[in-house]
């Protein structure tokens, strides 16, 4: 079993161990995984060159933890629960064997396919059990899953799978999220278009029977069949690629954040165990979607490397009523619901009357994660869901931390509202001015840029393809760190509070949006000049988009035009990245040297008279233009 922490004065001790000693530390965690041999080295690194590796010539298979290692104890036991979209479909239950069977099946015939280790197979299914089964399964044989969230657009996929060079894609036919469908397999066709790499795919027919339509695709329950029942698991070796996600960062590119096999699991087993004190035999219910980073390790690694069983869950909070998250709970008897600050603010809205029905007995632990949880939705969550007696841990990470960095670890380090709290054993947190110096302890509360000292074994290893991108966007802002691109606060127990993104990145409902790939695809169309995209607070989705669109004079700019738009940033990126208002305006506040000075932008969505210092900007006169357009369209 992975070893825990339980209580305070033990956290405190680990802590120190972990500082001190990282490798000895993390020696004994990974220990307690099996591994078809053991490392050489624990830990070696470089954070200036972006060079880590941890477990190095140790080989293992992360799917023979997550299900081998079960079988004998608890082969009959769910793995998996999948709840559909619509609650009168039956859902489906899938045990360790079952899993294990299914997994192995599909490995066997995704290599008949010819897919070997090391080639990309890029994942674009919404959240049915066949996403488990096809990640496991390119983990088995050593292929690297990058998992494309169903909600992108075609252009959105297209880009991911060139990036990738991927062989084979895995889809489905359709699917709907509440009262929409998706034609998945149209989206992704309109993709397969411009992407020669593309030698198979792979088709699940989630909401009919789907006809093969050309000679490259393959149904999904006849690749199964064709598979062994066995597979054995191809040996990693720790540092070998794993998996690449895509993520938004400051520059209009996505970037493929790539984790490897060795450091990830140990990082996603340890952290789920501690954090929320999971017993194996535990049911635990992650409602974030496989095509984020949550799904990845809290939706599915996590909860197999700890023997419970996870809750798939296809639809939305809200559909077919506002009780639905709550019903789930009490179906399953979850002992964890792990959530997002949106999901939990907007069911708030819909009136605390409706949790009160459920009395959700089997709760243990809340979790929170994505985007800063204010205080009122915390009270909230920990009053009407929790009924007062289960602790909320607010995690903070990133797609490129692999798992959690900084959180409360479930009844044994303090909970406070709104704070993240505490680091984990082996993150060392700081935080440094604007000169990349480490702010010290001695105020009350201190600010900064949140910055990581020494690399954890959770730590995205490279920018698939761009290795310097992942030293320039990560370790070059302040060499000897990792740069988060997140503020925190810190007070005097060394709690650390996250402020939100101090890059050009927005988080809109928990989803990461570069406002330069918003910007990117608004600038296409003809008859925009130039953009401007910031984010502003919301009140249920944390943040919300706006966007600034600067229009040739002559041109007769009606509310077509800003329709036009938002189904251009549609079809470029997805409907989750269209911008909540578009203001069509004669001019940008430029500086002289051209940049866009976004924080005016801000200032005047906000309604301040005072816009601080304008004498920079090239014409001072357009601010009044712009303020005058946004009244005019509030
Ligand atoms: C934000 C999601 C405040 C943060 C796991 C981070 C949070 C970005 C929290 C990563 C939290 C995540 N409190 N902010 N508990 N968790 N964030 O890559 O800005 O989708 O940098 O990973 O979400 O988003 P990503």
């Amino acid at each position: 079993m992975i070893p825990e922490i339980t209580t305070f004065n033990d956290y405190i001790k680990q802590w120190d161990e972990a500082s001190r000693d990282p490798a000895g530390y993390f020696e004994k965690i990974a220990r307690s995984f099996t591994w078809k041999k053991n490392w050489e080295k624990t830990l070696e690194f470089d954070l200036k060159e972006g060079h880590i590796a941890w477990f190095k010539g140790g080989f293992l298979n992360i799917t023979e933890n997550c299900l081998d290692r079960h079988l004998a104890e608890r082969g009959g036991q769910p793995a998996l629960i999948w709840e559909p979209n619509d609650p009168r479909e039956k859902n489906c239950v899938l045990t360790y064997r079952q899993l294990w069977s299914q997994v192995c099946r599909m490995a066997s015939g995704l290599k008949k396919l010819g897919v070997k280790k090391g080639d990309r197979v890029c994942i674009y299914l919404p959240m049915i059990p066949e996403a488990a089964v096809a990640m496991l399964a390119c983990a088995r044989l050593g292929a690297v899953h990058s998992v494309v969230f169903a909600g992108f657009s075609p252009t959105a996929l297209a880009d991911r799978i060139r990036d990738a060079d991927c062989s084979v894609l895995i889809t489905a036919d359709g699917f709907s999220r509440g009262d929409k469908s998706v034609p998945l397999k149209r989206l992704a066709d309109e993709a397969l278009q411009v992407c020669p790499s593309v030698r198979h795919v792979v088709v699940v027919s989630r909401s009919q029977p789907y006809a093969i339509q050309s000679a490259r695709e393959v149904g999904w329950t006849d690749l199964l069949e064709r598979g062994e029942e066995t597979f054995p698991a191809e040996p990693m070796e720790a540092e070998d690629p794993f998996f690449i996600l895509y993520t938004s960062g400051s520059t209009g590119k996505p970037k493929g954040v790539l984790h490897t096999c060795g450091g990830y699991m140990v990082w996603a087993g340890f952290t789920l165990r501690n954090v929320f004190q999971t017993r194996p035999g535990e049911i635990f219910f992650c409602t974030a979607d496989v095509g984020w980073v949550t799904g990845h390790t809290y939706g599915l690694y996590g909860p197999l490397l700890n023997g419970l069983t996870t809750v798939f869950f296809e639809g939305v909070p809200t559909w077919p009523h506002p009780g639905r998250l709550w019903e789930i709970v009490e179906k399953y008897g979850a002992q964890v619901l792990y959530t997002a600050p949106t999901a939990i603010r907007a069911l708030e809205m819909l009136g605390s009357e409706i949790p009160d029905r459920y009395a959700m007995p089997s709760l243990r632990v809340l979790g929170s994660v994505g985007e800063p949880i204010n205080t009122d939705a915390w009270l909230w969550y920990h009053r009407h869901v929790g009924k007062e007696r289960c602790p909320i841990v607010d995690t903070w990470w990133q797609t490129e931390t692999g798992g959690i960095l900084i959180s409360t670890l479930a009844g044994v380090t303090p909970s406070v509202p709104a704070w993240a709290t505490l680091p984990l054993p082996g993150v060392q947190p700081v935080l440094l001015d604007e000169e990349g110096r480490e702010v010290p302890n001695e105020a009350a509360h201190t600010q900064g840029y949140l910055c990581l000292k020494s690399p954890w074994p959770g730590m995205m290893r490279s920018v698939f393809g761009s290795h310097q991108r992942f030293v320039d966007t990560y370790l070059r802002r302040f060499p000897g760190y990792y740069f988060t691109g997140d503020g925190a606060l810190r007070n005097a127990q060394g709690h650390y509070r996250i402020i939100g993104r101090v890059d050009d990145v927005v988080n809109v409902s928990g989803h990461r949006i570069g406002t330069g790939e918003v910007e990117d695809a608004l600038n296409m169309h003809d008859l925009v000049t130039e953009s401007a995209v910031v984010g502003m607070p919301h009140p249920v989705k944390g943040e919300a988009l706006h966007a600034f669109v600067l229009c040739p004079p002559s041109q007769d700019v009606s509310q077509g035009l800003k329709k036009e738009l938002q189904d251009l940033v549609a079809q470029k990126i997805g409907r989750f990245a269209v911008p909540e208002k578009i203001f069509i305006v004669p001019g940008l506040p430029k500086t002289r040297s051209g940049k866009i000075m976004r924080r005016i932008l801000r200032k005047i969505l906000a309604g301040e008279r005072d816009l601080g210092d304008t004498t920079s900007l090239l014409d001072p006169a357009v601010v009044e233009t712009i303020r005058q357009t946004v009244w005019a369209n509030q």
